[in-house]
Order: structure tokens, then C-alpha cells, then sequence
């Protein structure tokens, strides 16, 4: 295929999923309406341009209808997610109903029961979050109604779900997540902007808040890029103590709103401890079921000076709870976000560079199997908290940068990519002191990044962000500070890994697509069976570097002054 070919496959690709693929009722507003003018707007869905579709709904809203129609049902709303696997957010007056205890199902349109297991909390305001999978008889029958969400225990006489039952939304064309500022909003939404970015226009959208049917109001959107959107803030007066629904309303060639599954609310308050002071180097990454590694990489960048540690947690179904509780209770700031969107981890990153702008001012976006280190420590007998923060610039004064001068404002480290080191299980003391042989050469890079610094568009793209003018990035000498990745471990740590990542881009991990995808894991064939050499993998030079000297700053000697432990171990 010629390339001109293959961008116009595209185009017609992207714009089919538009089209047809996604929502299958577009909102259409009957008239522009002020909150002055008159106080009843009918929102009307129609399906005008999409062809053998005969819904005509009214809702009071652009946050899609919840479904709780039968008496012993939790209000709630559904998102059909990849893998006909299905999210059910509660409605947030049910939240505080849900027992952590008490086992749920979803109920679909078929009578067909599937468990719901519990995944999380999302935030602004506190909604509990379901995870389903839409049972097969389900799946051939279109369209796909909400699931209606129960205690098992109520599950006596199953009456199949009504057919009044609205459908379910779709992931691929949805406002997902949000955030309110002291100055604006920030929307999280699927289905306009792509991944090879290309961005539209924000003024081809309004955001649009509305509650109760009666007022709807329209604001400007300030930025559009790739999945984060930003708009003006009503202004504060008019939804005095409402729970109000917030969407995005793409402007031409009809109003159309976009399926929402979020609110305004007011700016975060900052609490107790996070008002005193910004701390000065705080932590932000993606997690799944880490609870086993948090401990070793917590305590450690404490003590070279990470102050907070903002954790988005995809889901973990793991210990990770109880050891953040425990990190709480040692006096440590670990906070987790839920964040269980496929593949939004740019996202996420936007997301936590506002969510933590009041309370930090240099963010370390880095991964939990990711230790920032310098070999000129290697001498020190004690860690130190001013460590990392005394190798971050200052921020100059304004002088400064009106001559022209740029400030750093994102430092890049290389990263170092640990092999299993000849381990075949975790090792117990942690991975600092179980991997010391690694590649030769290093390999991409991860950032740290002054949050005022961070452009209006918070667009970042793999693990580093766009400043705003007048800032500059500044990459750091391996000679004075490296990020170890001890990305190979043993391959029963690095089978889940495997299995996990390779699902995010083929279907079905056996298939040999994307063969040559920097994804991948050199040398490794298509399916998670462990090859022969695994543990002597990636062994190309040994670095004691970080394992000599976090047993000096954290090993334990036992009174017989022969074996140690490190304050990490169980
Ligand atoms: C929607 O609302 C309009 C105006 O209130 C009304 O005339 C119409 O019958 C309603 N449609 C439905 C399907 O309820
Ligand atoms: C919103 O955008 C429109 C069109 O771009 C512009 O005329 C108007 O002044 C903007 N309103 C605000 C409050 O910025
Ligand atoms: C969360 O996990 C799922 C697999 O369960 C994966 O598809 C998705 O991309 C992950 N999301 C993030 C943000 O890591």
C-alpha cells in the first residue's frame, strides 16, 4: 500500500468508528439556552445522521440516565468497555450503601447473571466502581442495555432487565474523568483527539454543565490535545450546592454532547498537611498490583527526599491497600488515585500534574520497578533527604528569564535495564539488592518536571512533558544520575508483565503482530513460556552500584554481625 492509500484507509477507518462504532445516541439539543431565558430545556436524542436508528429519548442531562429501575437495584451507570468486559459506576447517593463485604452481580437484558467485582473508587464525588463481563448470549444482542447492579443475595426471582433499560455507554466515545482547578476544568474524554495526534480545534467544542433538566450552561474550551480538554468554569454562583453533570458538546454540524460520566465540583481543598507547604520532589506513576515492590521503593526515594508519592492505581487486586496503609501509618504521603482507563496512561500523567500542582513543585513521573540514583552518593554512610531536590535547579527569578534566558524547567534521566541477574524467584530483600547485571548501554529516558512549568495542554508524550515558553529540558549525565529499571526480573515476576503488556497491543498476545514494537522484549517469542536462559538474560555488565549502597543506608545486621536484612523485608 502506497502511503497516500494507507492515510486515507485511515481517515475512512477513524472516521467510520465515529460514525457508526460508537454512541449510538448522539444528544441534540432543541434550543441554546442561558440561564436567564427560559428555565426548561429539553435535551433530545436523535439520530439523524445514523442510519437505521429510531431512538428518541428525552434526558434531563448530558450525564447519561441512571439505571435503577427495579426495586432491590443500585443506581448506577454502565460503560461497555474492550473484551466485552463492562464498568458500573455507582450512583454516587448509593455509594455510601455499598458494603465491602457483600458479594454483587450485574443482571443483563437476557436474565444472565455476572459477578461484579469490586474495582475501585472513582473521585469528585466518591462513586464505586463494578467490574463485569457481559455475559455471550448477551453479546449478540444489539443494543447493549445496562446491566442492573444487585446484591447476590437479592437475587431470588430474576426478572429480566427491562427493556426501558438505556443503553450502555461506550469507551470509545466518552468523558471519562475530571478535574476542577482554581481557574478552570479539566475533562478527560475518549473519541475526539487520536493517538497519532491529531488534535481538533478547541473551539469546535463548548463544555456544557447542566443538573436537574432545568438550566444548561455553556463555556469556552481552552485547550484540546489528545485526551485532555480544558474549559472555562461557570461561574460560581450559579450551582450553588447542585450536583451538576459536565460534558463537552462538540459545536458543528449539529450540537451533538458527548456520552459524560462526570461532575463538576468545587477545586480540591487541600488538606491538613498539603496547605503548609509545597513539597519541593514528589512521585507520580501508573500501578498494577505492585503492593509486593511499594515498600522498597517508598522507603527509598524518602530518604533521598521524594516528599509524596501519587499512586494511579489500575485496579490492583492485589495487597496494595493495606501497604499503602501501612506506609500511612509510618508517617509516609502515599495517596492512590483509581485510574482504570485502557490505555490513558499520558492521561493519567496530565492528570497528576494538576491534581498534585498545589501541593508539589517538581513531579518525578517514574515506575515502581524504576530506582533514581547517582553514583557520587556512593561514598555517603547515610542517605539524606536533600539529596535529590539539591540536584534540581533552582527556579530563577523573573529577571532571568526576560533576557532571554530559558529556565529548566524538565530534567531527563537514562535508564539502566536490569536482567534477571540469575534469579529465579522474587528476591526477598527487594529488587535493589536481588538484580545487579544489566544491559550495557542505556535506554530511553524517564523525567522529572517543575509543575508550574507544564504547558496549559498538559500534552506529555512517553513519560515527558511540553513546557511552557520561557523553559527549557535539560538532559542529566549518566555520571550524575541514572534511573535503574529493573524492568527483567525473574520470571515469575516478569510472566505477569508479559501476559499483561502484550495484551494493551495485540489481541490475542500469541498473534505475531508488531514483531519488531519496542514493546517488545527482545528475544522473547510470542507466548509467556519462560526461554531456557531467562535468568542469564540481559546480562551484559554487573552493577553493584545501588545494591552496595542501599545495604549500607537500609540493611539491618543481625547481633551476630553475619546476616542482614533490609527495613523493607517482611
Ligand atoms: C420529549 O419532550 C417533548 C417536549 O417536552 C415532548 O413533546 C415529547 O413527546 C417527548 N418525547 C418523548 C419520547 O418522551
Ligand atoms: C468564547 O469564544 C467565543 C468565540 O471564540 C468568543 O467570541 C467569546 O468572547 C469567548 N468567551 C469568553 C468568555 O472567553
Ligand atoms: C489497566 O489494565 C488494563 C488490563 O487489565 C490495560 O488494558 C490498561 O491499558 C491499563 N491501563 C493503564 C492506564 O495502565
Amino acid at each position: 500500500m502506497t502511503r497516500k492509500v494507507r492515510m486515507i484507509t485511515s481517515i475512512f477507518i477513524i472516521a467510520s468508528i465515529f460514525f457508526f462504532a460508537t454512541p449510538y445516541h448522539l444528544y441534540h439539543y432543541d434550543f441554546i439556552s442561558t440561564i436567564n431565558d427560559v428555565p426548561k430545556i429539553t435535551i433530545t436524542i436523535s439520530s439523524k445522521h445514523i442510519k437505521n436508528f429510531a431512538v428518541h429519548e428525552n434526558i434531563s442531562s448530558p450525564v447519561s440516565p441512571m439505571n435503577s429501575l427495579l426495586p432491590d437495584s443500585i443506581s448506577s451507570v454502565s460503560i461497555l468497555m474492550p473484551d466485552w468486559k463492562v464498568f458500573v459506576i455507582v450512583s454516587p447517593d448509593y455509594t455510601h450503601l455499598i458494603s465491602p463485604h457483600d458479594p454483587y452481580i450485574c443482571e443483563f437484558e437476557t436474565g444472565e447473571v455476572s459477578p461484579a467485582i469490586p474495582a475501585g473508587e472513582l473521585q469528585f464525588p466518591v462513586r464505586s466502581l463494578f467490574k463485569c463481563e457481559l455475559p455471550k448470549r448477551d453479546r449478540r444482542r444489539l443494543p447493549f442495555k445496562q446491566p442492573i447492579l444487585m446484591k447476590s443475595s437479592e437475587n431470588r426471582n430474576i426478572t429480566p432487565t427491562p427493556a426501558t433499560s438505556p443503553e450502555m455507554l461506550r469507551w470509545t466515545f466518552l468523558v471519562y474523568d475530571s478535574l476542577t482547578t482554581d481557574d478552570d476544568i479539566v475533562l478527560f474524554v475518549k473519541g475526539l483527539n487520536n493517538r497519532q495526534g491529531i488534535n481538533r480545534e478547541s473551539s469546535e467544542f463548548n463544555c456544557i454543565f447542566g443538573y436537574g433538566g432545568n438550566k444548561v450552561i455553556r463555556t469556552n474550551v481552552t485547550s484540546s490535545i489528545q485526551e485532555v480538554f480544558r474549559c472555562n468554569r461557570p461561574d460560581p454562583s450559579v450551582f450553588e450546592g447542585e450536583r451538576i453533570s459536565v460534558s463537552l458538546e462538540i459545536i458543528l454540524p449539529v450540537p451533538v454532547v458527548v456520552p459524560s460520566v462526570v461532575y463538576y465540583t468545587r477545586p480540591r481543598k487541600l488538606e491538613g498537611n498539603e496547605k503548609l507547604e509545597r513539597a519541593r520532589v514528589c512521585a507520580c506513576t501508573v500501578v498494577y498490583n505492585v503492593g509486593k515492590f511499594l515498600k522498597e521503593w517508598v522507603l527509598y526515594h524518602s530518604k533521598i527526599g521524594v516528599e509524596k508519592f501519587v499512586l494511579y492505581d489500575n485496579a490492583s487486586d492485589d495487597d496494595l491497600n493495606n501497604v499503602v496503609d501501612e506506609l500511612v501509618r509510618d508517617g509516609y504521603d502515599v495517596k492512590t488515585y483509581s485510574w482504570v482507563w485502557p490505555k490513558t496512561q499520558e492521561a493519567g500523567f496530565s492528570h497528576g500534574a494538576i491534581y498534585a500542582k498545589d501541593s508539589c513543585s517538581w513531579m518525578m513521573y517514574i515506575d515502581v520497578d524504576e530506582f533514581v540514583y547517582s553514583p557520587l552518593w556512593s561514598k555517603l554512610s547515610r542517605p539524606s533527604k536533600s539529596l535529590l531536590p539539591s540536584m534540581l535547579p533552582n527556579p530563577k527569578n523573573v529577571q532571568d528569564s526576560s533576557l532571554g534566558k530559558r529556565q529548566i524547567g524538565e530534567i531527563t534521566i537514562s535508564c539502566y535495564e536490569f536482567g534477571p541477574s540469575n534469579k529465579k524467584s522474587h528476591p526477598i530483600m527487594g529488587v535493589t539488592q536481588g538484580y545487579n547485571c544489566r544491559r550495557k548501554v542505556e535506554n530511553r529516558h524517564k523525567s522529572i518536571v517543575l509543575l508550574d512549568a507544564v504547558d496549559h495542554s498538559l500534552r506529555n508524550v512517553i513519560h515527558h512533558f511540553i513546557l511552557k515558553q520561557g523553559y527549557r529540558m535539560k538532559k542529566v549525565n549518566v555520571r550524575d544520575m541514572v534511573l535503574n529499571h529493573y524492568k527483567f526480573q525473574a520470571w515469575s515476576e516478569f510472566k505477569a508483565k508479559f501476559r499483561r503488556r502484550v495484551s494493551t497491543y495485540v489481541v490475542d498476545w500469541t498473534k505475531e503482530l508488531n514483531p519488531r514494537s519496542n514493546d517488545r522484549t527482545p528475544g522473547l517469542g510470542f507466548s509467556a513460556v519462560e526461554p531456557k536462559d531467562w535468568p542469564s538474560k540481559f546480562c551484559e555488565v554487573y552493577d553493584n552500584g545501588l545494591k552496595d549502597l542501599t545495604r549500607r543506608w537500609f540493611g539491618l545486621k543481625s547481633p551476630n554481625q553475619i546476616h542482614y536484612r533490609m527495613v523493607w523485608q517482611k
